[in-house]
């Protein structure tokens, strides 16, 4: 599949690009060209471009910028016109030294889908730390999957599916992409309070 990655120049975005570039084509997607450019040397087989330009020549957009830029995605509706577009947006705020989820209703994920009525929108990604995807093959992991639809659903468990050790799971539709993105809050504070390093998901059940 060819895929854009907005934010691509940034940590999460460019391990992501790293991942998905093993299976896909990846065009990396900065607000500055140039800077995608110098991103896309040091991931082999990617290029690099402005958001319009990447998101145009491409089936699926991952956005890898951050909530607070969540409104840029207005002025890519028409690119991603009956696109697939990958929400990894988890909004969070400190407070008394713990990460808490900020949005009193919905989620990034649905405002995403409602600056891009013409788009199928599905998370991805939300709970993998960055560094995790940096460099080798991730570890095995669980990668949690809202969406709409069932074709939106398969056409992004096929993308999650593209990079090695990675097992889609179902969360059910956009509207609780809002456990998706709290997750990410939980997962922090879990390592910050308990030491043990960086967290993603996997979960585990008899059958494994
Ligand atoms: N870091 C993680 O471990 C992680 C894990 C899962 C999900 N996420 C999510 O992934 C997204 C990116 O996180 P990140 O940690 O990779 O952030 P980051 O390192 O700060 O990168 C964000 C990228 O977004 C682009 N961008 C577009 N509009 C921007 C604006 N108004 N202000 C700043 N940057 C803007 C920038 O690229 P250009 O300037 O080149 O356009 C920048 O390289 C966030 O929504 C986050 O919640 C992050």
């Amino acid at each position: 599949m060819k895929v854009a990655v907005l934010g691509g120049t940034g940590a999460m975005g460019g391990a992501v690009a790293r991942q998905l570039s093993r299976n896909n084509v990846v065009i990396i997607g900065s607000r500055d060209p140039a800077r995608a450019e110098e991103a896309a040397k040091l991931i082999k087989g990617t290029t690099g471009a402005d958001y319009s330009t990447a998101t145009r020549g491409a089936e699926a957009a991952v956005f890898a910028i951050p909530y607070t830029a969540i409104g840029e995605a207005a002025g890519l509706a028409n690119e991603l016109k009956g696109k697939l577009v990958i929400s990894m947006f988890n909004p969070l705020k400190l407070e008394g030294g713990l990460l808490n989820y900020p949005l009193e209703k919905g989620s990034a994920a649905e405002e995403l889908a409602a600056l891009l009525p013409e788009s199928r929108v599905a998370t991805a990604f939300n709970n993998v730390p960055s560094h995790m995807f940096a460099k080798e093959e991730p570890v095995p992991m669980d990668i949690l999957v809202a969406a709409d639809s069932k074709e939106t659903f398969d056409e992004a468990a096929a993308l999650v599916r593209s990079v090695p050790n990675l097992r889609p799971l179902h969360v059910g539709p956009l509207s609780q992409a809002q456990m998706v993105e709290r997750m990410t809050a939980l997962l922090l504070n879990l390592a910050k309070l308990n030491k043990t390093g960086a967290l993603a998901t996997k979960f585990v059940s008899r059958k494994d």
